[in-house]
């Protein structure tokens, strides 16, 4: 049964049962406590801790899901993939354990005929709580199965969370026996590989606290409603009923596999290693295709950087195998024949999917070639020094800052037959992860913001009433203070806290753009507002400075947003919807914003695109910007339901929850239309002005456009004429002839400089000349030693030359660098290193063990410049010692 065919039974079964069918939520979510949904539930959660009241008493998804914390798994079990689908039913408050107990059985087991899976009722074990003899009970009574395929375990096991705060109960399980060919007999305790897990039913009846692993955390209490959650993996329902051996060989990952197997010339099946990277990749290309699907760009941190990372094991794997071309163009159109059925947006898309994978494979190609100089240059190193031991910090400079994988270090170390210090690489890693958490902990709880004190403000006074789309002031109470060590009664003048208010006029930071800026004004206070924040859904927090008198909680204060600011604001935002429409209109539909910045006078747009688009392209931008502005373009805000906003072919860049309205901006009706919650004008031309002022790089594939908006704009290009008019005075020259003007005068600077250089090399030269006439003969050798203020090296070649080559001769010469320290070179000609003579002998002897390099030149640095001439004057006695 193919894939597509599991999906669509799974939803027609719930849906005849009285299921709403909910479409699958995009991969990144605002979950703050996540950064990809990781289960079927997750979109749900509001709904089940009774957060929000849920639109349906059931339903029932095909989510999409990425986890990758054990990605290094991937590929070496035969059950997990870092991409996966999840098929779920959900109950809100309604059934319980029961129904999905005998759902879950009924659609397992009813024959193909009848829309079910047809599995073998007598191979199917289940797993129940140790406590939970009512749910053992009705396995018993609904499935008839015997008390030995009932197994009981324990929390470990049977007792489910998202490993986070949140939800949670015991589970039971369902298993299928794939025979002793998989492992050995005695259930699902024995050998998971055999009796496969398929689905988990989890009956969620309470919430958790923080703390570690499976078990290592409080139960807060009960939830307001008794819950269910499942979770069928439609991959592991594929394998079963594709008789497939693993994940990674149904026919939605087999494709590329098979694609990947032809490209390197592998045969799958013949070796485990070769089989693993084959799975990897597989697995691989089609998490990177989702994930680019949803909108996810390769990056630095967060969500870009798990892309970043999986599309690279992924181009590194086939590389291991042996294949060394860009890989993606043969992979990425395999995964996509795979996934276009179940999601057709991977199809219509695909040039942007594309684009953005392809860009992303050549920086990482580029990574490689140099990762790969500095590997070579390193072990060369350590093998002049007759060593065998990579150290640590060159494996992990490598790693930190060449991208360079640590099993590619290894491999291809070892492929020139030295080791790597694995314990020191691994000492720095793990430096270098707890600095990473760190930061990670610091960020997620909003700086010294506790997320515990938020939540409480918000149970104790729910959502702020938020009023930053109809007025710039509102009078709100003030409900809390809270200051980096919790809850304060009141805060006094140059003091900095975060303020909840009961409403509040401010716009906080999202979707780009910048927060609002304002006052706080009591009858005994006046405050300003820094920085708006919404650390948790519906809940506003200010941060806020008493600039005189003080603030108390329970008072009453008149919140004011500047409407300067607000203007500004609302021109920089609208500014960046008219460019972003401009760019695809010039660049075509790819240059799909992916990240943008916005506050008064100026605005940033990032979007993928390989190369620089140079000065013609962006002026056809910024003049197809500034036209919509001319044509006074009207701005539009109309709130619908998704599926009619993704009808009109409104632009989503970001996940939106389950339910909700969504707010569509438009300008100039279909000439711009996003999803966005920003604050805008009310039409184009009020934004004035849009005036770009840079183009940059920002990693891999990806450009960023800067612009100046409204008044700013008119600054921006007042300062550009004003520079011009300078240059036309300082060169006296008119405005237009001002780039022949400079180009002249480069011209002559680099003529004068070839003269100079020349005249340098003469300089040299005679010096060589007059230095080698006066050697003198320390035991039979010609010995020049003088100090230079050029280049020390090229006068002790120079001099060697001049020296007569029939008797050995050497050229010793120092010079002092511009820090102060000295440099010291020796050149030695054909016949004193004939004579046993060596410079990189001299030079060590010379400088302490410092310095290197061959027989006939070496150099050396690292003495202190006033110490210059007594080392050269001990270079005599060097040779007489030989002697
Ligand atoms: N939420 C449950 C799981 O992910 C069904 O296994």
């Amino acid at each position: 049964m193919r894939t597509a065919d599991i999906r669509s039974r799974f939803l027609d079964f719930f849906a005849a049962r009285g299921h709403t069918v909910v479409p699958s939520a995009p991969l990144p979510t605002p979950d703050p406590t996540l950064l990809f949904v990781n289960a079927g539930m997750v979109p749900f959660k509001p709904y089940l801790t009774g957060e929000a009241a849920p639109p349906w008493p059931r339903a029932t998804s095909v989510q999409k899901c990425v986890r990758t914390l054990d990605i290094e798994e991937v590929g070496k079990t035969t059950r997990h993939g870092s991409f996966f689908q999840m098929n779920g039913n959900f109950s809100f408050g309604d059934y319980f354990k029961e129904e999905a107990i005998s759902h879950a059985w009924e659609l397992s087991t009813s024959p193909v005929a009848d829309g079910g899976y047809g599995l073998d009722t007598e191979r199917i074990w289940v797993t129940v709580h140790h406590s939970d003899d009512e749910a053992a009970a009705i396995w018993r009574r609904v499935a008839g199965l015997p008390e030995e395929r009932i197994v009981r375990r324990g929390d470990e096991d049977n007792f489910w969370s998202m490993g986070v705060p949140g939800p949670c109960g015991p589970c039971s399980e369902l298993y299928y026996d794939r025979g002793p060919a998989y492992g050995r007999a005695g259930g699902p305790a024995v050998d998971e590989d055999r009796y496969m897990e398929f689905w988990n039913l989890v009956f969620m009846q309470y919430e958790r606290g923080e703390g570690p692993g499976k078990t290592g955390y409080p139960i807060l209490g009960e939830l307001p409603r008794r819950n269910i959650d499942t979770g069928m993996g439609l991959e592991r329902m594929a394998t079963l009923l594709q008789d497939a051996g693993s994940f990674y060989e149904i026919d939605e990952t087999r494709p590329v596999l098979d694609r990947a197997a032809e490209l390197t010339g592998v045969r799958y099946g013949a070796d485990h290693r070769a089989d693993v990277r084959l799975r990897v990749v597989a697995d691989h290309v089609r998490t990177a295709l989702m994930l680019l699907a949803d909108g996810t760009a390769p990056g630095n941190e967060g969500r870009g950087y798990v892309l970043r990372r999986i599309l690279r094991r992924a181009v590194r794997s086939v590389r291991l195998l042996g294949y060394e071309d860009p890989a993606l163009p043969e992979l990425l159109p395999a995964a996509r024949d795979c996934m276009t059925a179940g999601y057709p947006e991977v199809a219509e898309d695909f040039a942007r999917i594309s684009q953005q994978a392809y860009a992303e494979e050549d920086a990482f190609r580029a990574t490689l070639r140099q990762g790969t100089t500095v590997l070579d240059t390193a072990v060369a190193e350590v093998k002049a020094e007759g060593g065998h031991l990579l150290p640590g910090p060159k494996a992990f400079l490598l790693h930190d800052t060449y991208g360079f994988p640590i099993d590619l270090t290894l491999e291809m170390a070892e492929e020139q037959g030295v080791e790597v210090d694995r314990e020191g690489f691994t000492a720095l890693m793990a430096e270098q992860r707890e600095r990473a958490r760190a930061d990670a902990r610091a960020r997620k709880s909003g700086g010294a913001l506790d997320t515990g004190a938020l939540r409480t403000v918000l149970d104790a006074h729910g959502p702020t009433d938020w009023r930053a789309y109809d007025t710039l002031t509102t009078d709100s109470r003030v409900l809390a203070v809270l200051g980096p060590t919790g809850p304060l009664p009141s805060l006094a003048a140059g003091r900095i806290a975060s303020v909840v208010l009961d409403r509040t006029p401010f716009y906080a930071e999202s979707g780009g753009q910048d927060s609002d800026a304002g006052a706080l004004t009591g009858a005994s206070v006046e405050a300003e507002v820094l920085d708006v924040q919404r650390p948790l859904p519906g809940l506003v927090v200010h941060q806020v400075r008493v600039t005189s008198g003080e603030l108390v909680v329970g008072d009453t204060v008149r919140a004011a947003v500047d409407p300067e600011w607000r203007l500004g604001a609302r021109q920089a935002h609208s500014g960046t919807h008219v460019l972003h429409a401009a760019l695809r209109q010039v660049l075509g539909p790819t240059a799909l914003q992916s990240g943008s910045y916005n506050r008064p006078g100026y605005l940033r747009l990032d979007f993928p695109w390989r190369g620089a688009l140079g000065p013609a392209a962006r002026s056809e931008i910024e003049e197809a910007a500034n036209r919509a502005l001319r044509r006074d373009l009207p701005v539009d805000v109309r709130w619908m339901s998704l599926p009619e906003a993704k009808e009109l072919g409104a632009l989503a860049l970001f996940g939106e929850t389950y339910g909700e309205r969504v707010r569509v901006v438009e300008i100039g009706g279909a000439w711009s239309r996003e999803l966005c919650g920003g604050t805008h004008v009310e039409h184009a031309a009020q934004i004035g002005l849009v005036a770009l002022t840079s183009e940059t790089s920002v990693g891999a594939g990806m450009r960023r456009l800067e612009a100046a908006v409204g008044f700013e704009g008119f600054g921006y290009l007042a300062r550009e004429r004003d520079l011009v008019t300078r240059l036309a005075e300082q060169l006296q020259a008119p405005r237009a002839q001002l780039p022949e003007r400079v180009a002249g005068l480069l011209d002559r600077l680099k003529a004068a400089d070839q003269r100079a250089e020349e005249l340098r090399r003469r300089t040299a030269l005679a010096r060589a000349t007059e230095l080698a006439a006066a050697a003198t003969d320390v035991h039979g050798t010609l010995v020049v030693t003088a100090t230079t203020d050029g280049d020390a090296r090229a006068l002790a070649l120079a001099t060697r030359d001049h020296l007569p080559a029939h008797r050995p001769g050497l050229a010793a010469i120092g010079a002092t660098t511009d820090g102060g320290r000295a440099v010291l070179a020796v050149a030695l000609n054909g016949a004193a290193t004939a004579a046993g003579l060596s410079a990189a002998t001299l030079v060590k002897s010379l400088l302490g063990g410092r310095g290197g390099g061959t027989a006939e030149v070496a150099q050396g640095g690292g003495v202190p410049a006033d110490s210059l001439r007594t080392t050269l004057d001990a270079l005599p006695a060097l040779l007489t010692v030989r002697g």
